[in-house]
Formats: C-alpha cells, structure tokens, sequence
C-alpha cells in the first residue's frame, strides 16, 4: 500500500485536486509536494493542507534530480505520482521549449532519480506513478472507437507529442531497469482550481467580467469531459490496486462539442444569477448574464493550428480490473465547477495577473 507520497506539480491544477482528495482519504502515511510554481501553480489551491504535520511543500524543479533524490530518501517515499508538466496546447504551439525540458527532460530526471535510490540504493518497494493524457493518441474521426489503452500512439501538438514521449521513457524504465511504474490516462478535465487558460474555466470568467466567449473555428470538436474529483479517485485506485508496468484509461463516456458545452454554461449560469440574488451584486460586470443574454458573448475566432477533431476514451479495462466507476455525472459535475468558480472569485481573481493579460492578448489578441 502507498504511505509515503510524492506529488510532483501538486499545486496545478489535477494535482491539487488529488493530493486534497488524498489527504481526505488516508489519514495516515505522508505527503510532499514538490512543485516549481510555473504561471499555473498556485499554493493557495493547496492552502487548507499548509501546516499539517503530514503535509509538506517543496518549491523546486523536477529537473533537480539531487533535490528529488534528497527528498525521495529523507522522507522516505515510497510513491511518486507524477502530475507535473506543461499542460497547455495552445502555449505549446507558440513556446514548445518548456514542453520539452519539463515534459520529456523532467520526467527523464524524475526517473533517474527514482531509479538511483529506489534499485540502486535500498530496494524498497516502490511505485511510480505516471499522469498521461488521452492526447497521445491522437485525433478520432466521427464514429471511430473510442481510445484503448493498446492504441498505438499518434500525438499531434507539441504538448501531447511531449507527453507521449514521457509515457514511453516511463514504459522503458519499467522494462529496462525493473523500476515499478503504472500510468493512467485521462481525457479533459474540468472542475474546482483550473487556471483559466482552458475552455471551462475561460468561459465561467468571461462570462462574469462580460468578455466574449472564443470558440475555435466552427465548435463542432469534440471532447470527453471528466470530472477532476473522480480522476482523482481513479487514479488513488490504480496506486492501491493497479499492476506494475500496466496502463489505465480513466473517463466517465462523456462526449461533447465545445459549443453545446458553451451554451450549457451560459444557461447555468443564468440560472445561478436568477436563482441567487446575491450575484448580481457580487459580479456587476456581467450583463449579459443579468440580461439572460449570455450567449450573444459567443464569439467565433481563427481555429488552433493542428486542432485536434476529437477524443473519446474506452475506459473499460479499470471498470473491469480495478471495478472503478465515475461518482459524478457530466451534469452534477459541471454545476457543481460553475459553483465553484462563483463561490472563489478571490482564488481566480488573483490568478488574473499581468502574465494571464499578456497570454490572453498574445492568444485572442487584445481582450479588454
Ligand atoms: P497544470 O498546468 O494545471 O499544472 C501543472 C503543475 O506542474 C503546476 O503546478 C506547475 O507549477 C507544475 N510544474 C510545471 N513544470 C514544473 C517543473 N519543471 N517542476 C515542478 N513542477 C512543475 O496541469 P494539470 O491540468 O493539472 O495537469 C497535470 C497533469 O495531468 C499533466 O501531466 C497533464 O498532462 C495531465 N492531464 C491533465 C488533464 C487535464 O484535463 N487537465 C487531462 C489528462 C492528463
Ligand atoms: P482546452 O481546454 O485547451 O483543452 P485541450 O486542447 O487539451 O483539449 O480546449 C478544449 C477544447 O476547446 C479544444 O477543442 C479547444 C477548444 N477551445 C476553444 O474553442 N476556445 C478556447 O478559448 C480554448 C482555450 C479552447
């Protein structure tokens, strides 16, 4: 059983949401996070978890593999699980360079050090525990199968090319060195702690500062949505019960295209605003929701080079083998992320630097 976790990027976004449902979980063994708090980490996603006698946060690089290798042996940790990267694909089209250094060079590095003290020092057991994504697989066409785990690999962006090179270093560190790895495999997320650089939470924001709504080309691709809690939950069940050297598709069969997405937020949120009076105060800028007219935001721009068409996983094989399910359907989810996002401006808001400005501007041109 896991006891002694490391999680590295445990301040982004899905990592956040697995070391609180962690902690929640298992009330004993330990947990670091290791984390270099790039533009989307953020310690106040973690802020509940700060000065507890099991909880401890490292600000560094997983390409330091001396700091990973002091921490793997002071706190003696028997479970990496390994969340950090560059996450973006629309950043990776314009600077793929930190897709390559943290994506494939860190995750190489992690690997190394993991390697040194867990085979060549102690022997412990052991378990590292690689985060992918559906992306590597590449784009589906309208009514092809969904992704199994023994697809072959067809990556498209710079950021899913670069995560399906850290998904192959993990599997050869496995077989060459006998290093215990697992890797799950998930399709878009959303939920509490995004940083609004991703469809969803971009939305929720613009819709309350009243900014038009980007819809890449004709909005008809599609996506499998996944709640960022049950990913959590699904990948807790692969460290407990998974086997060595396997990989594990988690979703919840939940595809959508990212305009019918759009509308269902502007109607959600329409609905929060007249349901609770208390938000037309909190948030004055947005009059298209106070209107009922949030869909006249809908604004459609120049498409993602490379755009991929579509994602489905078939998550099959952890229903069967590990007996996971979702917890959250795809609308209980996505009110519960609306709500969220409403009930945290402070946490948002504070992310909405002159850095975020200056990506938004770069990416949408001008966004005042
Ligand atoms: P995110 O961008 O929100 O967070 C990434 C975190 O990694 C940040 O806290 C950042 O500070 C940290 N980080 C970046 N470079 C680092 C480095 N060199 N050293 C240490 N920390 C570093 O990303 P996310 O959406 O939470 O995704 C986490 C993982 O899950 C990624 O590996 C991603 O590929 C995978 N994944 C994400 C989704 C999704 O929908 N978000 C879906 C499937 C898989
Ligand atoms: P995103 O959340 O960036 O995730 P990914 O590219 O990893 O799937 O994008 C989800 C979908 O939404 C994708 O098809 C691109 C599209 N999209 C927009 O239409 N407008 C936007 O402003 C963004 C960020 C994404």
């Amino acid at each position: 059983m896991p006891s002694n976790l490391l999680v590295t990027g445990g301040a982004g976004f899905v990592g956040a949401n697995f070391v609180h449902h962690w902690a929640r979980a298992h009330p004993e063994g330990s947990l670091v996070v290791l984390d270099a708090l790039t533009y989307a980490g953020n310690l106040a996603s973690l802020g509940a978890l700060e000065g507890g006698s099991r909880f401890s946060f490292v600000k560094g690089d997983i390409k330091d593999s001396e700091l990973v290798s002091s921490i793997l042996k002071e706190k003696n940790i028997d479970t990496i699980v390994h969340f950090a990267a560059e996450s973006h694909v629309d950043r990776s089209i314009y600077s793929p360079d930190a897709f390559i250094e943290t994506n494939i060079l860190g995750t190489f590095r992690l690997l190394e050090a993991a390697r040194g003290v867990w085979l060549k020092g102690d022997g412990r057991k052991h378990c590292f525990h690689h985060v992918s994504t559906d992306e590597v697989y590449g784009s589906l066409n309208p009514g092809d199968p969904f992704f199994t785990e023994s697809n072959t690999f067809s990556p498209n962006s710079p950021y899913s090319a670069s995560k399906a090179a850290s998904d192959h270093l993990v599997r050869a560190w496995h077989h060459t060195y006998g290093l215990e790895v697992t890797t799950s495999v998930s399709s878009n997320n959303f939920g509490p702690y995004q940083y609004p650089e991703k469809l969803i939470p971009i939305v929720i924001i613009n819709l309350l500062e009243n900014k038009p709504l980007p819809i890449y080309g004709d909005g008809k691709q599609i996506r499998d949505w996944f709640f960022v809690e049950d990913h959590a939950r699904g990948i807790e069940l692969v460290l407990e019960k998974g086997s060595g050297g396997e990989r594990y598709n988690i979703g919840g069969n939940n595809e959508w295209a990212n305009i019918d997405i759009v509308n269902l937020i502007c109607e959600l949120m329409e609905e929060a605003f007249s349901v609770n009076g208390k938000y037309k105060n909190q948030f004055p800028n947005a009059t298209s929701v106070i209107k009922g007219k949030a869909k006249t935001l809908i604004t459609y721009v120049k498409d993602r080079p490379g755009h991929d068409r579509r994602y489905a996983i078939d998550a099959t094989k952890i229903q069967q083998e590990l007996g996971y399910s979702p917890r959250e359907s795809f609308e209980t989810g996505i009110r519960k992320t609306v709500s969220w996002y409403l009930e945290n401006e402070a946490w948002w808001r504070s992310v909405l630097d002159g850095s975020y400005k200056d990506w938004m501007d770069r990416n949408y041109g001008v966004n005042d």
